[in-house]
């Protein structure tokens, strides 16, 4: 049985242009709904944005230049951060799937090469039929004291593992100039010029989304950036009835 990532995008079950968190729980439980149908026949692994629960106070305190005087500040972002993931996690037992958090911060370090993950931990909990829920975090970083490790880093770390990934958006899937929905991305193919998120995204938004999701299908994953509306629209995106299927 192959391995699924799927990641519940901040911008969807927060509204991200909160200052303050402010989380879409009719969202959250709707996304737990069809997950509590995909778990019986999928191994999953799972991620959350940080949304409105991560991005503001990432950019109060300067979280993404590192670390300086502002240890107080990233106490504070990761106690945000671990409670949306909390709401989403109990969403997910509520409905009988197994889920168990991991803050990525006890597993994750960042070097001038990358992230590097201790990842037996995860893997023995898949093995196990848990369903380990990550999401966007500070993180311990080698150079710049510390640095924020997103829900879309995720996918990378498992790219042998995987046979699919998932990043559910507040939008339909990739855009193209005219806000018309792309459904096939071939990788390499330059879509879109300009690509700022509306909303402000310390971990670069949908630029950064797209070049992972790239990666991940060069390395032969089935990569999918797909919006959810309604119960059963993740079922339809493994189907490949919504979304981009970035190639
Ligand atoms: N060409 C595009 N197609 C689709 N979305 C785009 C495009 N350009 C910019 N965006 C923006 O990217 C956003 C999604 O990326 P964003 O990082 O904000 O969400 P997220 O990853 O779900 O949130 P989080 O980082 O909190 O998990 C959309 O809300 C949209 O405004
Ligand atoms: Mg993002």
């Amino acid at each position: 049985m192959g391995l699924t990532f799927i990641k519940l995008g901040g911008s969807l079950i927060t509204n991200k242009r909160s200052l303050i968190p402010a989380p879409n729980m009719k969202k959250i439980e709707l996304i737990a709904d069809d997950l509590a149908a995909i778990v019986r026949e999928r191994r999953l692994i799972l991620a959350n944005g940080a949304g409105s629960f991560g991005h503001p106070l990432a950019r109060k305190y300067g979280i993404s230049e590192g670390l300086k005087d502002n240890k107080l500040g990233i106490s504070k972002t990761c106690l945000s951060v671990d409670e949306l993931n909390r709401l989403v996690v109990r969403s997910l037992i509520k409905r009988g799937v197994p889920a168990v958090s991991i803050s990525p911060r006890s597993i994750v370090h960042g070097t001038s090469d990358g992230f590097i993950m201790y990842r037996e931990t995860v893997l023995m909990m898949i093995e196990r039929r848990l369903v380990p829920v990550m999401y966007g975090d500070v993180v311990c970083d080698q150079e710049r004291g510390v640095a924020i490790f997103s829900g879309d880093d995720v996918p990378l770390q498992f790219a042998e593992e995987l046979d699919t990934a998932i990043f559910l958006v507040d939008v339909p899937g990739v855009l193209n100039d005219e806000g018309r929905l792309i459904r096939k991305l071939v990788s390499g193919e330059a879509v879109v010029s300009e690509m700022e998120s509306l909303s402000f995204d310390v971990t670069g938004g949908m630029k950064k989304k797209l070049s992972i999701a790239k990666e991940l299908a060069r390395k032969g994953v089935r990569v999918i950036i797909a919006g959810f509306e309604e119960r059963g629209d993740l079922i339809r995106i493994l189907n490949g009835e919504r979304g981009t299927l970035i190639a």
